[in-house]
């Protein structure tokens, strides 16, 4: 099994908050590196985020946009501060209608802690992944 982690928040708390507020998807895009590598490649694709405004930052939304993840296994994980997972990992099997969406795991930012190990790997053994 190949894993491959790639942060893709590479700008400050504060320019976040402008570009999400300014809430348009090309800025953001063009705010981002681009990946540097095809998650096309990959059969288990994990992706993490912040909740923002509710929902996915928009970032995401060109990622669903750019990359056909149909027959793939997508894990979606995220922090929120009091939205949960604020609807989105319906939202991506929306996006993804021929990939297998799995349960998420949502972490509240602020609650994060040494305990939080266990619920990781509870979550991710659940998960049935080989
Ligand atoms: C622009 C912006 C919008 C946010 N909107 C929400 C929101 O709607 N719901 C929510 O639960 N958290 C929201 N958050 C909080 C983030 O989800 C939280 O900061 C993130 O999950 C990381 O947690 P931490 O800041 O405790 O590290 C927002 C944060 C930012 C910067």
């Amino acid at each position: 099994m190949r894993f491959h982690i790639h942060f893709w928040v590479p700008c400050s708390c504060i320019e976040r908050a402008r570009m999400a507020l300014k809430n348009d998807p090309y800025f953001l895009l063009s705010a981002f590196q681009p990946l540097n590598m095809n998650p096309e490649e990959y059969d288990v694709i994990f992706i993490g985020y912040p909740i923002w405004w509710y929902t996915l930052p928009m970032v995401l939304y060109t990622f669903f946009d750019t990359y056909d993840l149909a027959e793939k296994t997508i894990v979606p994980f995220n922090t929120h501060a009091g939205s949960g997972d604020g609807g989105t990992y319906n939202e991506i099997a929306d996006f993804e209608p021929d990939a297998a969406v799995l349960d998420g795991l949502a972490l509240s930012g602020s609650s994060v802690g040494a305990d939080s190990a266990q619920q990781i790997d509870t979550w991710l053994s659940g998960l049935h992944l080989r």
